[in-house]
């Protein structure tokens, strides 16, 4: 019933190289044909990519975008440009955004609204530290920053959202939280979107980030509340992201 949704999200790595190979090795692929792939390179990607991906089922993605449509903000990027270069998906709150560049669940909420404005599906990045895990507040850190954004929304608003649950302890240390760990967190945000609105929980994507790759994709992807992944590492080998692709 949820199309599975896998997203490679090259940080600030990756080059133009990199770009044109995917597109080759994409566009004969055999892949589930119920299935959506992005690929989030960094902004100046973005263009060679567009024309890299046409013929082949990879959309694309951005990192992070402004709130404002334009203005004097230097460094910065926004919705409608980013929607002139055929973007699909822009994440906002990733826990690098939230820890490295301050971003704020307010922060986060703009960032979605603006995607929202350009009909760019914002994935919706939360996750715990190792100490909140350690402490027990896993579930109050993760709804709090579901909650801070999803119910601000209009119904219609809050339908077009992905949320990606990443654990910050799981990101780029080849930690991967168990099947187990994951299942119970993204159960946990499906109810939790169950206490307002039963059908939205049902059709809402959730995807699982955090060292996931090719050996432990298929586990993690066979959970009944995991509809896809959001792969940080593992996103920069081609053969890797194709196998995890392949596992949805
Ligand atoms: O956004 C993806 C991410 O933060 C996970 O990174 O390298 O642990 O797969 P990684």
């Amino acid at each position: 019933m949820r199309t599975p949704l896998i997203a490679g999200n090259w940080k600030m790595n990756g080059s133009a190289e990199l770009v044109h190979a995917f597109g080759e090795r994409f566009r004969d692929a055999a892949l589930p044909a119920a299935l959506d792939i992005a690929v989030i390179p960094p902004f100046p990607y973005l263009h060679a990519a567009y024309q890299a991906f046409q013929g082949t089922p990879l959309t694309l993605g951005a990192q992070t975008l402004n709130p404002l449509n334009s203005g004097a903000h230097t460094g910065e990027v926004s919705g409608p440009m980013l929607k002139e270069f055929g973007v699909t998906y822009a994440l906002v709150g990733h826990s690098e955004r939230r820890q490295l560049y301050r971003e704020t669940d307010d922060d986060v909420y703009a960032r979605t609204l603006a995607a929202l404005n350009v009909g760019i599906t914002p994935i919706l990045c939360v996750g715990e530290t190792l100490e909140d895990r350690d402490g027990g507040s896993t579930m109050d850190v993760v709804l709090r920053q579901v909650g801070h954004v999803m119910a601000r929304l209009e119904t219609e608003q809050r339908e077009q959202v992905v949320i990606a649950y990443e654990p910050i302890w799981a990101i780029g240390t080849g930690r991967t939280a168990t099947s187990e760990q994951a299942q119970d967190v993204m159960s946990g945000i499906r109810a939790y979107q169950g206490e307002f609105d039963t059908q939205l929980a049902q059709q809402l994507r959730l995807l699982y980030g955090g060292s996931m790759n090719a050996k432990n994709a298929a586990e993690l992807l066979a959970q009944p509340d995991i509809d896809g992944g959001l792969v940080g590492g593992a996103s920069l080998k081609i053969d890797d992201f194709h196998a995890i692709c392949q596992s949805a």
